[in-house]
């Protein structure tokens, strides 16, 4: 387990979207270098970069073309290089995104695979014996192609599924066993694109729907034994690199395959998901909604059984949002963002803080590129300065930009919020230092849940002698609980006795009075 993660803040850049550096409209991986000094600045020492490789864009880069080679919209692998090397000289690391599930159907594998003459990628694909046969509960794409059969996908149209063999084989005539030797070559291929980059300098891979592999495979256990080959070579070969999964069961993803740290996304609901999920009939019940005055006792069940299931063998990442969600600013308040950012700061396990959540960007709606659709409104141009053209994104023309930024007067910007001492923006800058200057704070330290009402108050402790308390409700609420120094507040608090008065909207970052 490389060391590094215990103290790990993630980044996550979505490239298009950061930061233009030669005006034509989109971001780009020289952009994102100008911008090391603010990622560390922030406290940020780890980014996660998605998808910056040759894709025809039809799924923002979830369509890889070529593994192997970084689109021209956003530099040359030379800048990729750059890249890892101006990052590490701040001591950032950068993880790329590995999509492994399925291709671009523009990938040069799959153009020899749909021929009909039988060549070394015939079997790249999952495809059925013929064309004619195309059995439902598959999404197979039939009479696309001059080989005799129907191909399968992993996502959208335009993502044929590679093939790493099913586990449980229901059609012998055109399925393959995910131990045939005509499919070990998908996995082994994506083994060799990770040694690719990590040999030039990437930090490690966030892994794209990393339980889509193998098929049929209900319990995941023949997926799960792919990875841990990769797990193998990495602690064999690469030691202090990562692999993050988007799986979304710890237990399987860290214990079962190997991983080093697994995403919470929506199932773990009311407590770490914000916005317009959490809408229900009009009624916000996001537990940070000062308004909602849920409980946050039935989320942290499941979330406490999985880290403890997960303890000592890899972290849960929690993360303030990402590319495929709504943004956190939707539906919470700046003061229900800056709770959140407490809580995201104080949990165990490794944070991610997605691009502008950090100044509390907003969510466009009805604006859709790039088979974003409805995530398309997480995804729009990083807001940087509220006097340059294009909120300081890119000097291209307004018509001609990736997609146009928030122009509302009250859109938030980089400039603005680092003069203002109270914003979100040094909220997350003082919270991360918090964290990264306490161990207690950190990826490994243990978690204990010491009070946890119905009416939303919510106290726990990390390590043996630093707790956080939160009242993210409306109404002002009583803690039983002593506190000794206090190390960082939003909002207020009366000590009365052995109590604690909690204003409303408050989280208290402090010492116990005695260790635990
Ligand atoms: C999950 C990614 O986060 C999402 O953006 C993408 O569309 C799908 N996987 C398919 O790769």
């Amino acid at each position: 387990m490389p060391n590094w993660l215990k103290k790990a803040i993630f980044y996550e850049i979505y490239p298009q979207s950061f930061c233009d550096s030669n005006g034509d409209g989109i971001g780009d991986l020289q952009g994102i270098i100008s911008k090391l000094d603010y990622v560390k600045e922030i406290g940020f020492n780890a980014i996660w970069l998605n998808p910056c490789y040759l894709s025809p864009f039809k799924d923002a880069g979830y369509d890889v073309q070529d593994y192997y080679k970084v689109a021209p919209r956003y530099g040359t692998n030379e800048d990729l290089y750059r890249l890892f090397d101006e990052a590490h000289k701040r001591g950032v690391r950068v993880i790329l995104d590995l999509v492994p599930g399925h291709t671009s159907d523009e990938c040069e594998w799959f153009k020899q695979s749909r021929l009909t003459v039988r060549n070394q990628y015939s079997d790249r694909y999952i495809w059925t014996d013929c064309v004619w046969n195309r059995p439902p509960n598959y999404p197979l794409v039939a009479g696309n192609a001059d080989r005799d059969g129907c191909y399968m996908l992993n996502f959208f149209l335009c993502q044929p599924a590679l093939n790493y063999g099913f586990n449980k084989i229901t059609h012998p005539e055109w399925q393959l066993s995910y131990e045939d030797d005509r499919v070990r070559a998908t996995f082994d291929e994506m083994l060799k694109v990770m040694r690719f980059w990590l040999d030039k300098g990437c930090d490690g891979f966030r892994v794209d729907m990393a339980d889509s592999l193998v098929k049929n495979d209900e319990d995941k256990t023949a997926t799960a034994s792919l990875w841990r080959k990769a797990r193998i070579m990495l602690d064999k070969d690469y030691p202090e690199a990562v692999l993050v999964s988007e799986w979304c069961n710890a237990p399987k993803a860290i214990n079962e395959a190997g991983f080093h740290c697994d995403f919470v996304l929506t199932h773990h609901g009311k407590l770490t998901r914000n916005a317009t999920r959490n809408v229900v009939n009009g009624v916000n019940e996001s537990y940070f909604c000062k308004t909602s005055h849920a409980s946050a006792d039935e989320t942290l069940k499941t979330y406490l059984n999985e880290l403890k299931q997960t303890e000592g063998r890899g972290y849960m990442s929690l993360i303030s949002g990402n590319h495929d969600e709504i943004r956190l600013a939707e539906t919470l308040d700046e003061n229900g963002v800056k709770l959140y950012f407490t809580m995201l700061l104080t949990l165990p396990g490794v944070p991610f803080v997605y691009y502008g959540d950090e100044i509390g960007m907003r969510y466009l709606p009805q604006i859709s590129k790039e088979g974003g659709f409805q995530r398309t409104g997480s995804r729009t141009p990083m807001q940087w300065d509220s006097g340059a053209p294009n909120t300081g994104f890119s000097s291209a023309r307004r018509e001609d930009l990736y997609l146009d930024v928030d122009r509302r007067a009250e859109a938030p910007c980089v400039n603005e919020q680092i003069a203002d001492s109270s914003s979100i923006l040094n909220v997350v800058k003082t919270l991360s230092k918090i964290r990264t200057d306490n161990a207690a704070l950190q990826a490994d330290q243990s978690l204990s849940v010491i009070h946890c009402s119905d009416d939303g108050v919510l106290c726990y402790t990390r390590g043996k002698e630093v707790a956080v308390a939160f009242n993210p409700t409306d109404g002002e609420k009583t803690l039983p609980c002593e506190m000794g120094e206090v190390i960082f507040k939003i909002g207020d608090y009366l000590t009365q006795g052995s109590n604690v008065l909690l204003k409303p909207q408050t989280a208290v970052i402090f010492k116990l009075k005695q260790e635990i």
